[in-house]
C-alpha cells in the first residue's frame, strides 16, 4: 500500500479551524426514486451540494456519524464533488471516511464497503444511467448502515433539513490526491483511500464458484462479451471477468471509464448498447452478452440471438437458484417491484416461496432483506440482486447467468423457451411518454383514478378489466405506508397495465405505461414482446386519454 504524506504541514489542523458558512435554502432538493438528481450545473452552483450534504449529516443521530463511505461513478463533477463532500464531513467531525481511489466506487461496491467496514452509511455520487458531462446529469444519495438506499423517513428528513438550512460547516482542506492507500488526518477525522475493486471482487468469489465458470470457459463451453459502456464497471469487469475468469480482453467492450461515458447514455438496453446487441444477434455471438450502467447496478442480459427481459431474468435466476452457490441453502422468499412482470410470482408459487410486491425503488427491498424475509429481488428497470448487498448489482447478475449456463450447459434461448413452456410467458414491455409537462402527466394519473369505476367492465379484446386500483404499500417490517405508487389495471386472466410517473428525471415528466400479457399456449411463445403488446399499448393510451390530456399521440420509447 502506498502511504501518502498528509498535505498539511503536520497533517493535523485544529478543530476550531472549521468555517461556519452562512447559506440559504435551495428549492427542490427533494430526493426522488434514487436520491437527488439534477443537471450538473445546478450542482455546480456555490453552496448547492454542501447544503445537501450538511442536510444529510443533520439528519443522522450524533452516534451515527462515526464512519462513512464516499464514492461515485466517475462522471463529470465527481472529482470536485468529492472534495467538497470531504470538507463538510471533516468539519462535522466524522471520525473515519473511506473513499474509493480516484473517487470511484460502483453503487453495489459502496453498499458492500459500508457493510464490511461497519460504517454508519455512505454517500453515492451518480445519476445512474443518465448521461454525464457538462450540461448533463449528476446525482447524490445517502445509503444507511445496512448499505441500503435511505428509506423514505430519512429522505423526508433530509428534504425538510434542506428547506430550513441557514449554515453548513466546512473544513478548508487542500485538494486531496485520492490515490489508493493514501491516508489523511484533519481535525478529528481520518480519510482513507481504498481500492475500488478488491473488496467487491473478494465478495463475489465467496458467492460463486469461480473455478467452475473458469473451467467451462477454458473448455470452450462458455463465452462472454461484456459492455462497460465507458462507465464505472470497467475496472470491475477487467478484474473479475478477465483476470479471475479468463475472458479475453477483446471481449470486454468500452471498459475504460470516461467522465462523459464516451458521449453516450450509459443505459444497458437494446438502444444504448446497440453494438453489443447487434453482435449478440449475429452468427459469431458469444454464449452470453451483458452490459452494465453508469454506476454498475443495472444489467442487461443477452444470449446468442436472445434478449432476456429483466423480469424474465429475475424469474429464471429464481428458477435455477440451485446453480448459484450463494442460494444453495434456498431462497426463503423473493421480491419484485410492482410494475415488474409476474413471471417471478409463478416461479415462487412453484417453489412454495413468498413473493413480495414493493413500490418502484430499490430502497423498498431493504427491510425485507435485512429481516431475512427475501434473498433475491429485482425490477423491470434492469435491476437484480441478492442479500449480499443492499443495492442492485450488475456484475453479480452476470455471474448468476454464467453460473446457470455453466451448470446447465444450456443456451440462453433454450433456458427461456423451457421457462415459458413450464410457467407461461409474461409478454412484457414498457411505453414511455417523455418530455411531458409535470401537471399534464399528473392529470393523466388523476383522470385514471377519477374514472376507475367506468373502466371496470371495459374489455381489451376478449379480456375484461377486473379491477383498477392505486398501489399502496405497507412495509411488513416497520409498518410504514407508501401511497400513490402507480395505477394498476388488472384483467381477468392476470394480464395488466400499470401507469406510473418516473421519479428519476431531471427536468420534464415521464409517464411510464407497463404492459403485461400472460400467454400459456405453447405455440405462441416466441413472438417479439414489443410487437405483441402494441395493441394493448394503444388500448392503454386510449383509456387513460393520454392524447387528450398531454397531446402525446404515441410513446417516445418502447422498451
Ligand atoms: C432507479 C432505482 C430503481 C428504480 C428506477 C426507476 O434506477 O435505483 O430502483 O427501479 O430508478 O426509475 P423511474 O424513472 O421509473 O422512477
Ligand atoms: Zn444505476
Amino acid at each position: 500500500m502506498v502511504q501518502q504524506k498528509p498535505l498539511t504541514e503536520k497533517g493535523v489542523r485544529p478543530v476550531n479551524a472549521v468555517d461556519q458558512i452562512s447559506t440559504s435554502a435551495f428549492d427542490g432538493q427533494k430526493p426522488g426514486t434514487s436520491g437527488l438528481r439534477k443537471k450538473v450545473d445546478v450542482f455546480q452552483q456555490p453552496h448547492y451540494l454542501m447544503n445537501f450534504v450538511q442536510s444529510i449529516v443533520n439528519a443522522l443521530p450524533l452516534d451515527q456519524r462515526s464512519r462513512l463511505v464516499v464514492g461515485g461513478d466517475g462522471r463529470y463533477f465527481n472529482r470536485e464533488a468529492i472534495q467538497q463532500i470531504l470538507q463538510v464531513l471533516v468539519a462535522n467531525e466524522v471520525k473515519e471516511i473511506l473513499v474509493g481511489a480516484d473517487g470511484l466506487l460502483s453503487t453495489p461496491a459502496v453498499s458492500h464497503l459500508i457493510r464490511k467496514s461497519g460504517s454508519d452509511g455512505g454517500i453515492v455520487l451518480s445519476a445512474s444511467h443518465n448521461p454525464g458531462g457538462p450540461g448533463k446529469d449528476f446525482g447524490i444519495k445517502f445509503n444507511n448502515a445496512s448499505g441500503s438506499p435511505a428509506p423514505e423517513f430519512l429522505t423526508d428528513l433530509i428534504f425538510e433539513n434542506t428547506k430550513t438550512i441557514d449554515h453548513y460547516l466546512r473544513f478548508p482542506l487542500p485538494e486531496l490526491q485520492l490515490t489508493e492507500g493514501a491516508e489523511y488526518q484533519f481535525g478529528n477525522s481520518t480519510i482513507k483511500v481504498v481500492n475500488s475493486v478488491s473488496d467487491y471482487a473478494e465478495l463475489m468469489q465467496t458467492l460463486f464458484d469461480f473455478d467452475r465458470i473458469r473451467s467451462s470457459m477454458e473448455d470452450g463451453k462458455l463465452s462472454l462479451c461484456f459492455d462497460g459502456m465507458h462507465a464505472v464497471t470497467g475496472p470491475y469487469a477487467k478484474c473479475i471477468f478477465s483476470e479471475l475468469l479468463g475472458v479475453p480482453a477483446g471481449n470486454l467492450l468500452n471498459c475504460v471509464a470516461k467522465e462523459d461515458f464516451g458521449g453516450g447514455h450509459p443505459d444497458p438496453n437494446r438502444v444504448h448498447a446497440k453494438t453489443l446487441y447487434e453482435y449478440m444477434m449475429s452468427d459469431h455471438a458469444t454464449d452470453l452478452g451483458a452490459a452494465s450502467d453508469g454506476d454498475g447496478d443495472r444489467n442487461m442480459i443477452l444470449g446468442n440471438g436472445a434478449f432476456v427481459s429483466p423480469s424474465d431474468s429475475l424469474a429464471l435466476i429464481a428458477e435455477h437458484h440451485q446453480c448459484i452457490p450463494q442460494f444453495r441453502d434456498g431462497l426463503v422468499g423473493v421480491a419484485r417491484s410492482m410494475p415488474t412482470s409476474t413471471a417471478l410470482d409463478r416461479v415462487a408459487e412453484h417453489l412454495n416461496l413468498p413473493c413480495y410486491e414493493t413500490p418502484t425503488g430499490w430502497k423498498f427491498f431493504g427491510n425485507l432483506l435485512d429481516q431475512g424475509l427475501v434473498r433475491l429481488c429485482g425490477e423491470e428497470s434492469f435491476g437484480t440482486s441478492g442479500d449480499h448487498v443492499r443495492e442492485k448489482d450488475g456484475v453479480w447478475t452476470v455471474l448468476c447467468w454464467l453460473s446457470i449456463l455453466a451448470e446447465t450447459g444450456k443456451s440462453v434461448q433454450q433456458l427461456l423457451t423451457e421457462h415459458w413452456t413450464r410457467f407461461g410467458r409474461s409478454y412484457y414491455c414498457r411505453h414511455d411518454y417523455e418530455g411531458l409537462e409535470a401537471e399534464k402527466a399528473q392529470a393523466v394519473m388523476l383522470g385514471l383514478v377519477e374514472h376507475r369505476d367506468s373502466l371496470i367492465g371495459q374489455s381489451y379484446g376478449s379480456k375484461p378489466i377486473r379491477e383498477v386500483d392505486v398501489f399502496s404499500y405497507e412495509d411488513p417490517v416497520d409498518g410504514s405506508v407508501s401511497e400513490n405508487q402507480g395505477v394498476r389495471v388488472k384483467f381477468d386472466d392476470g394480464s395488466r397495465i400499470v401507469y406510473r410517473l418516473s421519479g428519476t428525471g431531471t427536468d420534464s415528466a415521464t409517464l411510464r405505461v407497463y404492459l403485461e400479457q400472460i400467454e400459456r399456449n405453447a405455440d405462441s411463445l416466441q413472438h417479439d414482446a414489443i410487437e405483441f403488446n402494441e395493441e394493448l399499448g394503444q388500448f392503454a393510451h386510449s383509456i387513460a386519454n393520454i392524447a387528450g390530456v398531454t397531446g402525446a399521440a404515441e410513446p417516445s420509447v418502447r422498451t
